[in-house]
């Protein structure tokens, strides 16, 4: 039996400030099952912000995150979160796996099954026992891939999941999101790489100083946008 989804999630009239000075503008978007969400825009629009946000991490000044789904009371178990530079414990590979599933209630019993798995999906069969800080940039990144996938979520929310890798890793951490996407995870992530997003995206939300300026499916976006900004965005230009 499948649990009961916790999407769609709506996100209304997300305000977030420091010191007065407005980061978040009534951003309202809701997101929903199944495709692919990338949140495009350039450095400082507001994306990991609004990651952040939807994920809990931090709470707005305004507006709300809610869960709408019949499920919605497990959202907190049932999501998981990679970060633009991957947060790992000064353990082994398979110890950063395992503790993640212990955290998330996996019994002892399933869980080293459920890291050699993930592990070997993420390419990193036989690096169990490595200690996760002395692995490449690119093998942490895949790591840290490894320990949300393994959790099965039911949503995944990645920062800028490929910001400082190198081409075949950039591949490789590309190849992994589409298969935890093929799996049945719904993917929201974050990028400032146009090539990166006409790849993976099925749906563009395009942020620009703190405003969700357009939404859209992506074929449209990139094809026709209907804001000057976005297509200023996509010629390459600077953003004012
Ligand atoms: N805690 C904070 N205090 C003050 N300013 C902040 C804080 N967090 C974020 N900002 C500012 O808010 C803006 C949006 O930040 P955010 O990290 O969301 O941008 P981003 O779109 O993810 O950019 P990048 O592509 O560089 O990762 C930036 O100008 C940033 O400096
Ligand atoms: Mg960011």
């Amino acid at each position: 039996m499948t649990a009961p989804t916790i999407l769609p999630l709506s996100i209304e009239r997300l305000f977030y400030a420091v010191a007065g000075r407005a980061l978040l503008e009534s951003v309202s978007v809701e997101i929903a099952a199944g495709s692919r969400t990338v949140i495009l825009g350039p450095n400082g629009a507001g994306k990991s912000l609004c990651l952040r946000l939807a994920q809990g991490l931090i709470a707005p000044t305004a507006g709300c995150v809610v869960w709408k789904g019949p499920g919605a009371a497990q959202a907190k178990m049932r999501q998981a979160m990679v970060f633009q530079r991957p947060v790992l414990l000064r353990r082994s590979a398979a110890a950063n796996v395992s503790y993640a599933l212990a955290v998330r209630g996996v019994p002892r019993a399933d869980r080293p099954s459920r890291v050699e798995e993930a592990l070997a999906r993420a390419g990193l069969a036989g690096l169990g026992d490595r200690p996760a800080r002395t692995m490449s940039g690119g093998e942490q990144q895949k790591l840290a891939l490894a320990r949300a996938w393994a959790l099965k979520p039911e949503v995944l929310f990645l920062d800028e999941p490929t910001a400082s890798l190198d081409p075949a890793a950039v591949r490789a951490v590309e190849a992994m999101i589409q298969a935890i996407h093929e799996g049945g995870t719904k993917i929201v992530m974050t990028t400032h790489d146009l090539g990166q997003a006409k790849r993976l995206a099925d749906e563009v939300l395009f942020l620009h100083n703190g405003r969700l300026v357009e939404r859209a499916p992506a074929d449209r976006f990139f094809e026709h946008p209907s804001t000057l900004q976005a297509a200023a965005f996509l010629r390459g230009e600077i953003l004012a």
